[in-house]
């Protein structure tokens, strides 16, 4: 009976643990508009709704930024096929990394640091900040800076067939988004990405 009791409790623990996570739907690999229209309605926009993404739009998201879309390989290219980043997205509800495999976004902070991204004032606003973070270990930063274009342009064009408001951004403080996302020493924050809905 004790045991059963010890038993409980730690799963109730281990089920508390892991609802930190958000587990993502599977991503939407087709549709969205044409390539040519997205390419055309492409732009920076400073101006977001407060309003939440939803799940399926945020794992459709992270998939067209930086999921896989063979065995080992991205919807971005990498230098030397190094994939040296990750990506974090940071809410509301606290700082994630998306796990692309498991599509599955892993809780590394709670409470809402969206300010630490950068000083904009629409940064505190939109729904979703994504940061661009570098393994200098991996590739070097000339390489890194070239392989995050790739990623960025990848949410641009999604947010342009999702009628979704982008803009992104290398003005930031560096100290205060690696104390937020808690990163090594190797881990560099390239750029980041505000995404949500237009106001
Ligand atoms: C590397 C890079 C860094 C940028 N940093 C910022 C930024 O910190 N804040 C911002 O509002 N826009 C930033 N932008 C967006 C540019 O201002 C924008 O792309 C440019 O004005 C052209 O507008 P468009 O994207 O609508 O074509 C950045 C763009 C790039 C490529």
């Amino acid at each position: 009976m004790r045991n059963l009791l010890v038993l409980s409790i730690m799963a109730c623990f281990c089920l508390s643990c892991s609802a930190q996570d958000i587990t993502l739907p599977p991503a939407q690999k087709t549709g969205g508009k044409p390539l040519l229209d997205a390419l055309n309605e492409r732009q920076s926009t400073r101006e977001f709704s407060d309003k939440d993404l939803d799940n399926q739009t945020l794992s459709d998201l992270l998939w067209a930024a930086y999921g896989f879309n063979r065995e080992d390989k991205r919807t971005a290219p990498s230098a030397n096929n190094k994939q040296p980043f990750s990506v974090y997205a940071v809410l509301k509800s606290g700082v994630y990394l998306y796990d692309a495999k498991a599509n599955t976004l892993v809780l590394k902070a709670q409470g809402d640091f969206r300010t630490a991204t950068g000083s904009q004032d629409f940064v505190a606003v939109a729904p979703l900040n994504l940061v661009y973070v570098a393994d200098l270990t991996k590739n070097s930063a000339e390489a890194a800076a070239v392989d995050v274009g790739f990623i960025s342009q990848n949410v641009y064009l999604y947010c342009a067939s999702a009628d979704l408001a982008t803009v992104v951004r290398g003005w930031f403080n560096k100290d205060d988004l690696k104390k937020a996302l808690k990163l090594g020493e190797n881990e560099a924050p390239i750029l980041t990405q505000t995404v949500g809905h237009k106001k």
